[in-house]
């Protein structure tokens, strides 16, 4: 599925160009973590994930943009097979050292992105978090696409991602107020890059991304918004009888 074959290398879009902040950068990898942990509670988006997944050892999982791998580490200890898939090398070694270091030989790994990695049929769970935005909203269908024909019918699809809930005759002050928020709460690095975010990477309107999960075939099972900002969406892939 994806690929770039003869046919479409003349419009094919190139994940691998690095748009807004440089995830192949070593110091950016290395400062990750504790940059998250300033405005994230990422072990409690750990637990909501796995309790909306409800895996077992018979199942596997997909994480697209996995970045450091701390999803893909937890829910390795759970599954069957857990792939990490990230188009930054560097943010794959990384997670690939983890791995090594925890003991854990069920994570296989792709150099890749929504678009040219090579999906597992019949998949049970795909999460992505903080990563689709990386594509403009052609590239996001059609990655939204890959991940539904690659589940199988009950599979689960959690999404998190900057998605703007904002009501548009606010917006310059709902922005300013947020990066103030941001520069205080979680400092002037962590406001600097959700400017360069807003600035130069793909992030989309909640009306948008919703409309996209139902026209790749998802049932939406919930929707959730904070700060006008971050979106969290569980979807299933229905059988048809339940549209
Ligand atoms: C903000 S980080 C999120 C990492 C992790 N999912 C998390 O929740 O902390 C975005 C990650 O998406 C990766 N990425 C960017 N474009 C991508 C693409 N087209 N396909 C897959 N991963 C991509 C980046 O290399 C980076 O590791």
């Amino acid at each position: 599925m994806g690929g770039v074959t003869l046919e479409n290398y003349k419009w094919q879009y190139d994940e691998n160009l690095q748009v807004g902040t440089d995830y192949n950068d070593l110091e950016e990898i290395a400062g990750y973590d504790e940059r998250m942990s300033r405005f994230r509670d990422v072990e409690g988006e750990i637990e909501d994930i796995l309790d909306f997944l409800n895996l077992d050892g018979s199942a596997t999982l997909t994480d697209l943009g996995c970045g450091t791998g701390r999803l893909v580490l937890k829910a390795a200890e759970i599954c069957r097979e857990v792939s990490a898939v990230d188009v930054s090398k560097s943010m794959l070694e990384y997670v690939e050292n983890r791995s090594k270091k925890a003991g854990l030989i069920n994570i296989n790994f792709s150099n890749a992105g929504f678009l040219n990695h090579s999906y597992r049929e019949e998949e049970c769970a795909v999460v992505s978090q903080l990563a689709l935005h990386h594509l403009p909203d052609f590239w996001k269908m059609v990655a939204l696409r890959n991940i539904f024909v690659s589940l199988k019918v009950g599979g689960k699809f959690y999404l998190r991602d900057v998605v703007f809930s904002i009501p548009m005759e606010k917006y310059k002050q709902k922005i300013d107020g947020f990066l103030k928020w941001t520069e205080e709460s979680a400092g002037e690095e962590n406001a600097a890059n959700y400017a360069r975010h807003i600035k130069q990477e793909y992030s989309t309107f909640d009306w948008i991304m919703e409309e996209m999960l139902y026209r790749a075939g998802f049932y939406i099972e919930e929707a959730q918004y904070s700060d006008s900002m971050i979106a969290v969406y569980k979807c299933v892939k229905p059988r048809s009888m339940d549209f």
